[in-house]
C-alpha cells in the first residue's frame, strides 16, 4: 500500500474492508504492514518469531506481526541513532514543517482506513475511531506550527565585561516512545509528532495487543517523505521489547502512556544513563456533580466520562461524587443512559460501546465487578458480561453503574479500566475536596454546577492535571495534559510538551 494514486487508496480501503469482513462475516488475511520497521525498510524479527493479534469484538485472528525483542530495539535504535546524526537534525525548521503538513494530509486521505484498522484491533467503535480525524490532524498540523516556533532566549548577566549570553533549544535526541492499545492511531501521533517537530528520532513501540495501526502509520510517514530510521516501528511484548527499550544506553528519552506500574519499572529502567522520562499513567478521576447543575447535561457527561472506549482512557471519570439530595434520581438516570447505549461489534456504524481490548482486560474488569457486589454495591445497570448470540465470542461488559460505593471500597480507589462507575454521595463542598483528592492518582477530573465561584473553587482544590467544567474529556493540542502525583509527570499537547523533547544549551561569547 506504497505511493498510491486516489484510485488505489480507494481500492485499498474496498480491500480492507471486503478483508475485514462484517459483524457477521469471518475476516480474510490482513493486507497491511505486520513486519518491523526499521531503517526505512520491512524486517522480520531477528529471532523470525512472530505474534497474534485478535478482533476483540469476535475473537477472530486478524494478522501475524513480527515479535521484535532486544536484539530489534538495538538495531531499531543505532537505526535512529545513525539518522539523528544525519542531515535529519540539522534539516530546517520549515521542511519539517512541511513534512508534518504532508503526513497529515495523507492521513486525512487514509482516515477512514486507520479508523477500521483501530476498530478491528482493538475495539473501540468506529463512530468514535472516525472521529479521531480532527484530533490526529489537529496535532500533526500544532506540531508542524511548534516546528517554526522553537527557539532560544538572549539572556543579560551581570558578568564584569563584555560577555554575551544566549540559550540554544536543541533536539534531545533518539526517544523511545512506548504507548498502550487504548487509542493507537492517537497516542502514536501524540509521540512521533513533537519528535518530527522538534528533530528528534523515534523508536515506537505499540502495544503488543494491537500493533497494526502503528504499522501502517510507519508506513505512511515513509510515504510522507519521512527520512529512513527517523521513525521506526518495533511491536513486541512489554516484558522483552519495551523493557530493552526504557533500558537502552544510547536512549535518550522515553516517553510512555501506560500503567502506573509499568511507569515505575521505566523510571528504574532509566537509571542506567539517566535518560529523560515523561509518564502519562493512569486515574481514579473524579467527577462531581452539585445539585445546581444543569444535570440533564451532566447525565450524559458523566455517563460518557466512562463508557466511552469502554472505559479504557485514562482520565475516565470513574468516581463519580453526587450530591446527596440529587443522588438516587440521577445515579438512576446515569444507569438509564448506560442501559440505552448500543453495545457491539464496532463495525456496526450504530454502536456505542464495543468490546474491551482483550480476554485478560475482560478478566480484570468482570474481577472487578465481582469484588464490587462483594464489597456491597449495588449494579443499577450492567454488572455481568455479556454472552448473547455473538457476544460471547468476543470481550462484552455493557455501562455499570455501581451504587452505595463507599470512598474505601477497591471500586472507589482502584483502576478499573472498563465502563464502571462507582458513584458515591456526598453533603458538602470541602466534604467534596477532600474525598476527591483521597486517591494516589491525579490525572482528571471533572466538576458540575451552575455556581461559577464553586466551580473556580473546585478548579483550583482539585489535585489532578485537568479539570473540566461542566464537560468531560476536551482535549486540544495547544492544552497541556498529564498527571498530579502518581498519574505521572511531564505534559503532552502545547507549549509544554514540544520542550520535553528539547535540551536547552546556554552559550557564552566573551566579546572584549
Ligand atoms: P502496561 O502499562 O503494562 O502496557 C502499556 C505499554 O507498556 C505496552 O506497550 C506494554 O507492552 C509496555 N510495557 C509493559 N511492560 C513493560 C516493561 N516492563 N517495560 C517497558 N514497557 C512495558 O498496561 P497493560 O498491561 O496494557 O494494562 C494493564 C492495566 O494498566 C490496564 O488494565 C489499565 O488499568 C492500565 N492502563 C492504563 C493506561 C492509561 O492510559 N492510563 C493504558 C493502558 C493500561
Ligand atoms: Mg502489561
Amino acid at each position: 500500500m506504497v505511493a498510491m494514486t486516489a484510485t488505489a487508496e480507494e481500492e485499498a480501503m474496498d480491500t480492507l474492508t471486503a478483508l475485514s469482513g462484517s459483524p457477521t462475516q469471518p475476516m480474510g488475511a490482513y493486507p497491511g504492514p505486520t513486519k518491523l520497521l526499521i531503517d526505512g525498510k520491512w524486517v522480520d524479527a531477528a529471532s523470525g518469531k512472530t505474534f497474534e493479534t485478535r478482533n476483540p469484538a469476535t475473537g477472530e485472528l486478524l494478522a501475524r506481526v513480527a515479535e521484535g525483542d532486544a536484539e530489534d530495539i538495538k538495531r531499531a535504535v543505532a537505526a535512529a541513532r545513525r539518522a539523528f546524526n544525519g542531515p535529519w537534525s540539522r534539516m530546517k525548521p520549515n521542511e519539517r514543517q512541511l513534512l508534518l503538513l504532508k503526513l497529515a494530509d495523507i492521513i486525512d486521505k487514509n482516515m477512514e482506513e486507520l479508523a477500521l484498522l483501530d476498530t478491528l484491533d482493538m475495539g473501540g467503535p468506529l463512530s468514535r475511531t472516525r472521529n479521531n480525524r480532527q484530533r490526529a490532524l489537529g496535532m500533526l498540523r500544532y506540531y508542524a506550527g511548534m516546528a517554526t516556533s522553537v527557539h532560544g532566549e538572549t539572556i543579560n548577566n551581570s558578568l564584569p565585561g563584555d560577555i554575551f549570553s544566549y540559550t540554544l533549544k536543541e533536539p534531545v535526541g533518539v526517544v523511545g516512545a512506548i504507548i498502550p492499545w487504548n487509542g493507537p492511531l492517537t497516542a502514536s501521533i501524540w509521540k512521533i509528532g513533537p519528535a518530527l517537530a522538534t528533530g528528534c528520532t523515534v523508536v515506537l513501540k505499540p502495544a503488543e495487543e494491537a500493533p497494526l495501526t502503528s504499522l501502517r502509520l510507519g508506513e505512511l510517514c515513509l510515504e510522507a517523505g519521512v527520512p529512513p530510521g527517523v521513525v521506526n516501528v518495533v511491536p513486541g511484548y512489554g516484558e522483552t521489547a519495551g523493557a530493552a527499550l526504557s533500558s537502552h544506553p544510547d536512549v535518550d528519552k522515553v516517553a510512555f502512556t501506560g500503567s502506573h506500574l509499568t511507569g515505575q519499572k521505566i523510571i528504574q529502567a532509566s537509571a542506567g544513563n539517566l535518560k529523560r522520562v515523561s509518564l502519562e499513567l493512569g486515574g481514579k478521576s473524579p467527577d462531581i456533580v452539585f445539585a445546581d447543575a444543569d444535570l440533564d447535561a451532566a447525565v450524559s457527561g458523566a455517563s460518557m466520562a466512562v463508557f466511552a472506549n469502554s472505559g479504557q482512557i485514562c482520565s475516565a471519570g470513574t468516581r463519580l461524587f453526587v450530591e446527596r439530595k440529587v443522588y438516587d434520581e440521577f445515579t438512576e438516570k446515569v444507569a438509564a443512559y448506560g442501559r440505552n447505549l448500543k453495545v457491539g461489534d464496532g463495525r456496526d456504524p450504530e454502536v456505542q460501546v464495543g468490546p474491551l481490548v482483550s480476554a485478560e482486560q475482560l478478566e480484570r474488569v468482570t474481577g472487578y465487578l465481582a469484588v464490587g457486589q462483594k464489597e456491597g454495591a449495588k449494579a443499577l445497570s450492567g454488572g455481568a458480561r455479556l454472552t448473547e448470540g455473538n457476544m460471547g465470542k468476543g470481550y462484552f461488559v455493557p455501562p455499570t453503574v455501581f451504587a452505595n460505593v463507599r470512598d474505601d471500597m477497591r471500586i472507589a480507589q482502584e483502576e478499573i479500566f472498563g465502563p464502571v462507575i462507582s458513584a458515591i454521595p456526598f453533603t458538602d463542598v470541602d466534604e467534596v475536596i477532600q474525598r476527591g483528592n483521597a486517591t494516589t492518582f491525579g490525572l482528571g477530573s471533572g466538576v458540575w454546577t451552575r455556581d461559577v465561584s464553586k466551580a473556580h473553587r473546585l478548579a483550583r482544590a482539585i489535585r489532578a492535571g485537568s479539570v473540566w467544567v461542566n464537560c468531560y474529556q476536551a482535549m486540544d493540542p495547544a492544552v497541556p495534559f498529564g498527571g498530579y502525583k502518581m498519574s505521572g509527570y511531564g505534559r503532552e499537547s502545547g507549549l509544554q510538551h514540544v520542550e520535553e523533547y528539547l535540551n536547552v544549551k546556554a552559550v557564552w561569547i566573551k566579546t572584549a
